[in-house]
C-alpha cells in the first residue's frame, strides 16, 4: 500500500488555510436535478464562442510560432495598452501601459500582494462578510484578519478608522461595486470618506473590481484608485466580461509598489498564459467590447429582478434581502437564531442550493445569512427555486416562533 507523508511535512502556512467550502458544495450540486444558486460562474450561453474561435484560429494561421513562445513576465504590451485606454474613457482613470501587470486571474494578484506584503501577523482589514478568495489568499500568508462590516452604504466607517488607528494595517482589501457576496456598493460619500481615512497612511487598498461594469442600474461610482492613486491597487479581470477559462485578470499599480509586484510575479509563474493574452486581446481588436457587455448586462438584470420579483411573492416578510445595481449575487438576512447551515440542508432535500454565509466571516459561525447568484439561472428557473426555498424558509420560521 502507498504510504502518504506524515501530517508534519506540510507547512504551517497551508495547514491553517481553510478548504474552499464553496467548492465542496458546488461537487453537491452536480446532480443536475438541483436549482443552484450557490455558484459563482458567469452564464455559458453568453460567452462570445464564435468570436474567440475565430480569433484564435487567426491567430494560428498568421502567428503560431509567435503565440507559442514564451513571454514578459508584465504581459503583453497592447493587451496593457488596451486595458490603460479603457480606464481612461470608462472610469476617467489616467494610467500608462506601464502601471498594468498582467495576472493569473484576478485571484492571483490577491496572491502577489500577500507575497508582496505581508508577514506573519500583519493587518489587513477585510470587509464582513467579504470574499472568501481573498480570505483563503491572505491566510497564506498567516496575516490577522480586522473584520470591518459593510452595510448598504458600504463600509463601517467607524470601524474603518478604529482599526486602521488602532492596528498596524498593512492592506485593506475592498470590492466596492457589487461585491461578492452581498452585491451591496459603496456609495460615492463612503468612498470618499474611507479615501479621506486612508490617505497618505502606510496602508494599501486593495481595489477588487471583476464586477464594476456589469452595472444594470443606477450610477458608476468614482474608483479609489482615481481618487487615491498612491494608497490604491486596482484588479480587474476579463473572467466576468470574457470569459473565466482564460486565467487572465491584471492589476493596476505605480512606482516601487509596482517593481515589488512585478518580482513576486516572476518568481510565480514567470508570465500569464501568452496565447490566452494574444486571443483575447486578438478578439477585442476585432469585435470590440461594448456590445458584448450591454448583452451581460441586460441578461443579469433581467434575472436578478426575476429573483427579488419571487423572493417578494414568496418569501415570509421577516426575510431581508439586499438589491444590487449589477453583478452577481444578493444577500439575504434571516431572522435570528436561524442559521443558514440549517436551511441549506432541508432546501437541498428540496433540491434548491445556495451558500450559506458562513464561509464569508473570518470569525463567526452559525450565521444567518446566505449568498444567492443569479447569474446562471434562467427567469422560469429562477421562480421554481425561490418559490421551493420561500417554502422551506416558512416552515423553519414559524418553527421558530
Ligand atoms: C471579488 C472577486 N475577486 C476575485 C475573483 C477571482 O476572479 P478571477 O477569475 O479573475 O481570478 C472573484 C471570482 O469570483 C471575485 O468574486
Amino acid at each position: 500500500m502507498k504510504k502518504e507523508p506524515s501530517g508534519n511535512i506540510f507547512s504551517d502556512r497551508i495547514s491553517d488555510v481553510p478548504r474552499s467550502f464553496i467548492r465542496d458544495i458546488l461537487k453537491l450540486t452536480a446532480d443536475k436535478s438541483i436549482i443552484s444558486f450557490a455558484g459563482g460562474m458567469p452564464n455559458r450561453d453568453l460567452f462570445p464562442v464564435k468570436e474567440l474561435g475565430a480569433a484564435a484560429s487567426k491567430l494560428f494561421a498568421r502567428s503560431g510560432k509567435d503565440i507559442l513562445q514564451y513571454s514578459t513576465s508584465e504581459g503583453y504590451w497592447e493587451l496593457r495598452e488596451w486595458i490603460a485606454h479603457r480606464y481612461k474613457s470608462v472610469k476617467g482613470i489616467g494610467i500608462t501601459p506601464e502601471n498594468v501587470l498582467i495576472t493569473s486571474g484576478s485571484q492571483q494578484g490577491l496572491d502577489l500582494l500577500g507575497k508582496t506584503f505581508l508577514d506573519e501577523g500583519d493587518g489587513v482589514i477585510i470587509e464582513e462578510p467579504g470574499y472568501l478568495g481573498a480570505i483563503q489568499a491572505f491566510s497564506v500568508y498567516k496575516s490577522l484578519f480586522h473584520p470591518a462590516r459593510v452595510d448598504m452604504d458600504g463600509i463601517d466607517l467607524e470601524r474603518l478608522k478604529q482599526a486602521l488607528s488602532d492596528y498596524p494595517v498593512k492592506l485593506y482589501y475592498a470590492v466596492p461595486d457589487f461585491q461578492n457576496p452581498s452585491g451591496i456598493s459603496y456609495c460615492e460619500e463612503n468612498r470618499r470618506q474611507a479615501a479621506t481615512l486612508l490617505e497618505g497612511r502606510d496602508t494599501m487598498l486593495v481595489e477588487d473590481d471583476p464586477y464594476g461594469e456589469l452595472r444594470f442600474r443606477g450610477e458608476a461610482k468614482s474608483s479609489f484608485y482615481k481618487l487615491i492613486p498612491g494608497n490604491t491597487v486596482l484588479l480587474g479581470s476579463f473572467s466576468k466580461i470574457v470569459a473565466p477559462s482564460f486565467r487572465i485578470g491584471w492589476l493596476v499599480a505605480a512606482g516601487e509598489v509596482m517593481e515589488k509586484l512585478v518580482i513576486a510575479k516572476q518568481a510565480s509563474d514567470l508570465h500569464t498564459n501568452y496565447i490566452g493574452q494574444r486571443i483575447i486581446y486578438q478578439y477585442l481588436k476585432d469585435n470590440g467590447i461594448d456590445s458584448h457587455i450591454e448583452k451581460i448586462r441586460a441578461a443579469y438584470g433581467r434575472q436578478r429582478d426575476a429573483m427579488i420579483a419571487a423572493m417578494e411573492a414568496h418569501f415570509p416578510a421577516e426575510v431581508r434581502y439586499t438589491r444590487p445595481e449589477g453583478g452577481m449575487f444578493l444577500w439575504v438576512t434571516l431572522p435570528e437564531g436561524l442559521p443558514a447551515m440549517d436551511v441549506f440542508k432541508q432546501s437541498i432535500g428540496q433540491k434548491v442550493a445556495f451558500v450559506p454565509g458562513d464561509p464569508f466571516y473570518v470569525n463567526k459561525k452559525d450565521v444567518n445569512t446566505m449568498r444567492l447568484n443569479y447569474s446562471c439561472v434562467d427567469e422560469d428557473t429562477v421562480h421554481t427555486g425561490i418559490k421551493r426555498l420561500g417554502g422551506v424558509l416558512k416552515k423553519m420560521i414559524s418553527a421558530l416562533q
